[in-house]
């Protein structure tokens, strides 16, 4: 079953045309990558998908939990989000000050509907999500491992576990389409290998369906179910990892650019 497709979006800046006509559609449970040359519009889709920008033309569709397909283009970044679609960002956005623990809690509860007043006032209402909150970040963190490590600050961690973090901030909203920009940049190949596992460790643990943006080639062709190829804001070709590997216009278009440039 269709979980999210894209009809023809478009995102102008000007004169410049960052996405043409983008037609994608994933599947539940699939991991779906989006690869092609730096400005090619790979973010720029992602960030039209989960309402940064609405798209010039063109209509995002989502299939909500009870199967519905609602159009959510143009949608705030919030509403998106609570439909169960949530992201990483290409920078590392963790608060680098804060707590392992604090950093996933702070992310519960930008997505939870408690209010400012009724936090303020310790409504009971609040008191019983406050729990159900602190017993949630515990469950997931000691399921990915990080539990032991909910005092460390973000900062003091090593730079694949950083990345891994905030992954798991996302987990923290209950996704069920987890986007993922670019999760093992800056990473040597031992930390890639162990994020390729971590993606479908979670991928089979949450019943995600995950669509990543990623250079590191192996992570891609090793994890990916199918893959979208974008060059010029234009989709050049979309197949499987095999399909890719072989087509003519992914090779020319990767010609001369190095990876993970
Ligand atoms: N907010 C913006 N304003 C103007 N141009 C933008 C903006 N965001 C992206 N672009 C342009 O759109 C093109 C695609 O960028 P981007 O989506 O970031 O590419 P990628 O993620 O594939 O490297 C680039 O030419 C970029 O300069
Ligand atoms: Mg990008």
């Amino acid at each position: 079953m269709t979980i999210l497709r894209t009809d023809g979006i478009t995102m102008r800046f000007g004169g410049v045309v960052a996405v043409n006509n983008l037609q994608i559609e994933i599947n539940e449970h699939e991991i779906v990558a989006l690869i092609g040359p730096n400005g090619a519009g790979k973010t720029t889709a992602f960030n039209m998908i989960t309402g940064v920008y609405t798209p010039t033309s063109g209509n995002v569709i989502y299939t909500d939990a009870a199967g519905n397909d609602v159009q959510i283009t143009g949608k705030k970044p919030s509403a998106i989000a609570k439909l169960g679609i949530a992201r990483t960002f290409q920078n590392i956005r963790l608060f680098k000050e804060l707590s392992v623990y604090e950093n996933v809690m702070i992310a519960k509860h930008l997505h939870l509907k408690s209010d400012f007043m009724s936090a303020a006032l310790h409504l009971p209402h609040y008191n019983a999500e406050q729990r159900q909150a602190e017993a949630e970040v515990e469950e997931l963190l000691k399921k990915v491992n990080l539990w032991d490590l909910r005092e460390e600050k973000a900062f003091s961690l090593p730079y694949g576990q950083q990345r891994h973090l905030e992954i798991v901030r996302a987990l923290a909203t209950k996704p069920k389409l987890l986007l993922l920009d670019e999760p093992a940049a800056g990473m040597n190949p031992k930390e890639t290998d162990e994020l390729t596992e971590f993606i479908s460790q979670i991928r089979d643990e949450y019943n995600l369906t995950i669509f990543m943006i990623e250079h590191h080639m192996d992570l891609v062709m090793g994890i990916s179910d199918r893959i979208y190829v974008l060059d010029f804001g234009q989709t050049i070709a979309s197949g499987t990892p095999l399909e890719i590997q072989n087509n003519e216009r992914v090779i020319a278009a990767y010609l001369g650019v190095e990876e993970d440039a």
